[in-house]
């Protein structure tokens, strides 16, 4: 069957065999299917750039399901299944007035792939409000939970890129959240200049959502409507020597402090400066409004992309002497 509907970047591959899970029960039963030795999992598919036809059993999680675990008068313990798209679960958690992930609104995905590379936007960041993940272990189908020590996060990072990578399915994700007193983060420069523009003085967590709503619209493309899998790289890390000839060379370049000894710098930034920007290859190409995000403008392939991407993260090598490394999982 074509894929092209099962993953964001609109990318028109083939997956030999495919079966929905719609159970902790049929997630078991299809991991043990002996007689399919390859096996693919797939979620919401929106961090994957897929680059060939996938000759193997592609499990797609289609588990579903919420459930307020604990609660008390300022903090409730709601448990979402990892099927559960991103964003509507976003949208009632706000409207049930609970409070942690309204910054994180409008990202593309599902809930169960969250952790795996503990997804962020405007200043927060899936391990800020996660308590833990069950996930199935894929040899032998036996649940184990990962506490957020367990996790090992890090920017755009988790156990699951790393060790744990290719181990584990996702099954579920527990979070916690406030019911009151809500803490918020309008700090991102961004968010506090939309909420001015609305008129607002004192946001309630939906306001923060709705103004991370309209700056990631007019920035971000919709995949709906144009295929993209959000940001494609990381924005490096570089070490305070190899800054302080960077922003000697180029005084005007965004960056943000990490520690004392490493700076971040915007790849959008870099990749924009190589004049990238808007250009188009073909049906590939970079987004007009943000430079950090390749898009497909209808029939590119998986390798199409792929090579624009090397063309980039060469051209920034050339010009910057900085490396940038993908943020999307690159499927050969
Ligand atoms: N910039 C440019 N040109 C561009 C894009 C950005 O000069 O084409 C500059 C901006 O002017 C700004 C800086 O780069 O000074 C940062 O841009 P922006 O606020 O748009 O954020 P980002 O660093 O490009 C990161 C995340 C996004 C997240 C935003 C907001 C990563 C890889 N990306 O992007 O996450 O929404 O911050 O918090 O960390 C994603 O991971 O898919 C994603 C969209």
């Amino acid at each position: 069957i074509s894929l092209k509907s099962y993953n964001t970047f609109g990318i028109n591959a083939k997956a030999r065999f495919f079966i929905e899970i719609n159970s902790l029960q049929d997630l078991k039963e299809a991991l043990q299917l002996d007689e399919y030795p390859n096996k693919f999992i797939l979620s919401g598919g929106s961090n994957i750039l897929i680059t060939n036809d996938i000759d193997a059993l592609v499990i797609h999680i289609n588990l579903k399901g919420k459930e307020v675990l604990e609660e008390n008068d300022t903090h409730v313990l709601l448990k979402v299944m990892a099927g559960e798209n991103w964003h509507q679960m976003v949208l009632w958690t706000l409207d049930q007035n609970y409070g942690g992930l309204e910054n994180m609104s409008l990202i593309p995905g599902n809930t169960g792939t969250a952790p795996i590379q503990n997804i962020g936007a405007y200043g927060v960041e899936l391990k800020d409000n996660f308590v833990s993940c069950e996930a199935m272990h894929i040899e032998t189908q036996t649940l184990k939970t990962f506490s957020k020590e367990d996790c090992q996060f890090g920017y755009r990072d988790s156990f699951f890129k790393n060790e744990g990578k290719g181990k584990y399915v996702i099954t579920s994700v527990t979070f916690e959240l406030s019911k009151s007193n809500h803490k918020k983060n309008t700090s991102y420069g961004a968010i506090d200049t939309e909420l001015e523009k609305m008129g607002i003085s004192d946001p309630t967590i939906k306001d923060i959502s709705n103004a991370v709503i309209a700056i990631r619209q007019s920035k971000l493309p919709d995949p709906a409507v144009l295929g993209n899998s959000g940001s494609f790289f990381k924005n490096p890390i570089i070490s305070l020597e190899d800054y302080t000839r960077f922003i000697t060379l180029h005084p005007e370049a965004p960056s943000y402090k990490i520690t004392d000894e490493s700076y971040k710098i915007p790849a959008g930034w870099l990749i924009e400066q190589c004049g990238f920007k808007g250009k188009r290859f073909g049906d590939a190409g970079i987004h007009k409004n943000q430079a950090l995000v390749l898009v497909n403008h209808g029939e590119a392939t998986g390798l199409e992309i792929l090579d624009l991407a090397y063309r980039i993260i060469k051209e920034v090598d050339k010009k910057f002497g900085i490396n940038i490394s993908p943020e999307v999982n690159i499927i050969k």
